[in-house]
């Protein structure tokens, strides 16, 4: 018999909606995955490399040629210089640095500041390390953070700050203002550190700019930046990402890293080097690309009774269903609409510790084929 280190998970609601869109047949725009295939290029690399015999672990730090190819990307587009050698390391998966990142920095009695809704990884890693998650919301309908609230919040025990921009589930994006304010108000707390998840960093839309912590020379210095191929380059099931932090908070994560999986898959490297090598335009296609997405599924959406406003950045659109039914909480409501409409959606309340109770909203996913968005709005328009 044990007892449990972490008594309050179970099954995700990701998973629970997933299966319900399975058993019921409906459209699944629950959870956030392409159901369209990545460049050929790029898949076809996987096999040309298995076959060539890369399968065997790859450097713990990750393999050199995409640690070159990320540091050259983060200059391109962020404008800094980081050492592929120091300042780079690949992951399996965004979540898994995440995990590093935070069991090499807090401890027992720890405060992490998180804000609400937020991924729902980021409250275990926390607990698992001892610290406790101190979650503050974020101000609706912008998502914006409540300065204040931050200011207040922050006590001799707080160690590190969670940001996630651009922001699954509301897509908002954080501004240079933003990390100016974060900055401003953590100048005198070099103990405390930032962590932030850029896994959507590359999904903005109507010309906005990402504003990366890899911008801000001030907040750099603290943080840990983390990204994730698997959204980047629609394979989310290879959970490949990557951490970049100055030398010092590297080299501690990666005391981690190395005892949680010590790389990342080989093949999967090799692959992703290759592609970003011949086709540096993918990121900078991605915004228009998935902004075509946005738009037909918002278009179509605006003809339903679900109100929004078009997400800024991200692959999810909120949409307010209370005209519809009011009477429903949003766990009922995204079970209704699976059960009887045939699309599957993730509810917003568990992306917090404590929700708003009068907040009506599902998130839906628009990382789909044309076909899918369609007929997932034609239903939606039905309802
Ligand atoms: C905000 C956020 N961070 C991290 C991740 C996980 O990325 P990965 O699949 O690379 O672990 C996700 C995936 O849904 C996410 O939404």
């Amino acid at each position: 018999m044990i007892t449990s280190k972490l008594p309050s998970v179970g099954t995700t609601i990701f998973t629970t909606m997933s299966q319900l869109a399975m058993d019921t047949g409906a459209i699944n725009l629950s959870q956030g995955f392409p159901d369209f295939d990545a460049p050929e290029f790029l898949l076809a690399g996987v096999g040309r490399h298995v076959l060539a015999g890369q399968n065997q672990y790859a450097p713990m730090t990750g393999l050199p040629a995409l640690r070159e190819q990320v540091a050259m990307k983060v200059q391109s587009l962020y404008g800094r210089t980081v050492s592929a050698q120091d300042e780079v390391t690949i992951t399996p998966g965004a979540t898994q640095a995440i995990f590093c990142a935070i069991q090499a920095t807090v401890r027992p009695g720890d405060e992490v500041i998180i804000f609400d809704p937020c991924y729902d990884s980021y409250e275990p890693s926390v607990q698992l390390a001892g610290g406790t998650a101190v979650h503050l919301p974020l101000q609706l309908p912008d998502f914006a953070i409540d300065w204040q609230r931050l200011a207040d919040a922050l006590s001799p025990r707080t160690r590190l700050v969670i940001l996630n921009s651009p922001h699954n589930p509301s897509g908002a994006l954080l501004s240079r203002v933003d990390l100016d304010r974060l900055a401003a108000l953590l100048r005198d707390r070099e103990d405390v550190l930032v962590l932030s998840d850029e896994v959507y960093e590359h999904l903005v839309f109507d010309g906005r700019e990402h504003f990366s912590v890899l911008r801000h020379d001030e907040l750099y210095a603290r943080a840990f930046v983390v990204s994730s191929f698997g959204k980047t380059y629609h394979v989310t099931g290879w959970k490949t990402g990557y951490l970049i932090a100055p030398p010092m908070l590297t080299a501690e994560m990666r005391k981690v890293h190395q005892y949680v999986s010590f790389t990342a898959v080989t093949p999967l490297q090799w692959a992703l080097a290759d592609y970003m090598t011949a086709h540096p335009e993918h990121v900078s296609e991605l915004p228009g690309f998935y902004q075509a997405k946005r738009d037909l599924f918002c278009e179509r959406l605006a003809q339903s009774r679900f109100r929004f406003t078009p997400a800024a950045g991200t692959y999810f659109q909120l949409a307010d269903y209370s005209e519809i039914r009011p009477d429903l909480d949003d766990v009922a409501m995204a079970q209704w609409l699976t059960r009887e409409h045939g699309v599957a959606c993730i509810p917003i309340s568990v992306f917090y510790q404590v929700p708003p109770s009068d907040v009506r909203l599902v998130r839906f996913c628009f990382a789909k084929r044309e076909e899918t968005l369609m007929l997932a709005t034609e239903k939606l328009r039905d309802v």
